[in-house]
């Protein structure tokens, strides 16, 4: 099931929720920017790709696309990329090398298709510039989150997700212990290279986001905040590196699972 609605006048949210068994939801978005030149951010989970084109077209009509903005080739981020590759052959992929590099493993960006953006460099499109930023938070080398100079939102790609036990279509409406606890726990599993950061280098790269002071922080794992949570969110992740390492059921808690789940129920008598 993917929903829509409005994050802005122009910003539209594609959202599932992909539950993590024994820990909660974690939200999926992708964005559409009704802009001059239209630009979606991500396509979507791969194993939810039939329901995200009806998703889509039910904001916009995706032969208006002129832009595809990959954050980056993980699975929750490109389940429809090709299909709507194919169905529009104005729509440009703004990557980096490394995104192309990537998606040649599985299945190849055609060159001519692509737009080569590195952290630092803007491209303009209609009526809006957008500022490539390497979020300070990241799974995937080829992660490119932007500014937009329109509306002033971040789009931070995995930056700022949270696991929640429901997902509201606004992030102010999460309790602050929810949304700290969910920010660090998901930052702990998204990044486990976190415990090993320098903490003042780390500090420095949640100053830049706080000195680009977002108007809306819309993340591809969390509902779309507004700026006034900058710092809150900021605090979370700069608590992140000294939380508790996520570490997964082993061996003997699946099969644990396996024989609950399978165990016949005795009757009593
Ligand atoms: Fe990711
Ligand atoms: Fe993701």
């Amino acid at each position: 099931m993917v929903n829509s609605y409005k994050a802005a006048a122009d910003i539209e949210v594609l959202t599932s929720s992909f539950p993590m068994p024994g820990y909660g939801l974690v939200p999926i978005n992708a964005f559409v920017i009704k802009g001059s030149e239209p630009v979606l951010i991500d396509t979507g989970a791969a194993a939810m790709s039939k329901a995200f084109l009806p998703a889509l077209r039910s904001v916009i009509d995706p032969a208006e696309l002129r832009w595809l903005w990959l954050t980056h080739t993980d699975f929750d981020h490109m389940g429809c990329l090709h299909q709507l590759l194919a169905e529009n052959p104005r729509l440009q992929v703004i990557t980096t090398f490394l995104g192309v590099g990537i998606m040649s493993l599985l299945d190849p960006l055609p060159l001519d298709r692509v737009y080569l953006l590195n952290p630092g460099e803007r491209l303009t499109v209609g009526d809006r510039t957008l500022t490539a930023v390497r979020p300070p938070v990241f799974d995937n080398p080829s992660t490119t989150g932007f500014h937009d100079d329109k509306t002033g939102a971040f789009f931070s790609s995995d930056c700022f997700g949270a696991l929640l036990q429901t997902v509201p279509e606004n992030a102010a409406d999460i309790s602050d212990s929810d949304l700290r606890d969910g920010e660090v726990f998901w930052a702990s599993l998204d990044s486990p290279w976190l415990p090993k950061v320098d903490r003042a280098a780390f500090a420095r790269e949640l100053d830049s986001i706080r000195r680009m002071a977002p108007t809306m922080i819309l993340s591809s794992h969390l509902p779309p905040a507004p700026g006034n949570m900058a710092e809150r969110m900021l605090a979370s992740l700069a608590a992140a590196p000294g939380a508790q390492p996520f570490v997964g059921p082993n061996q003997a808690a699946l099969e644990q699972m396996l024989q609950a789940m399978t165990a016949v129920p005795r009757l009593e008598g």
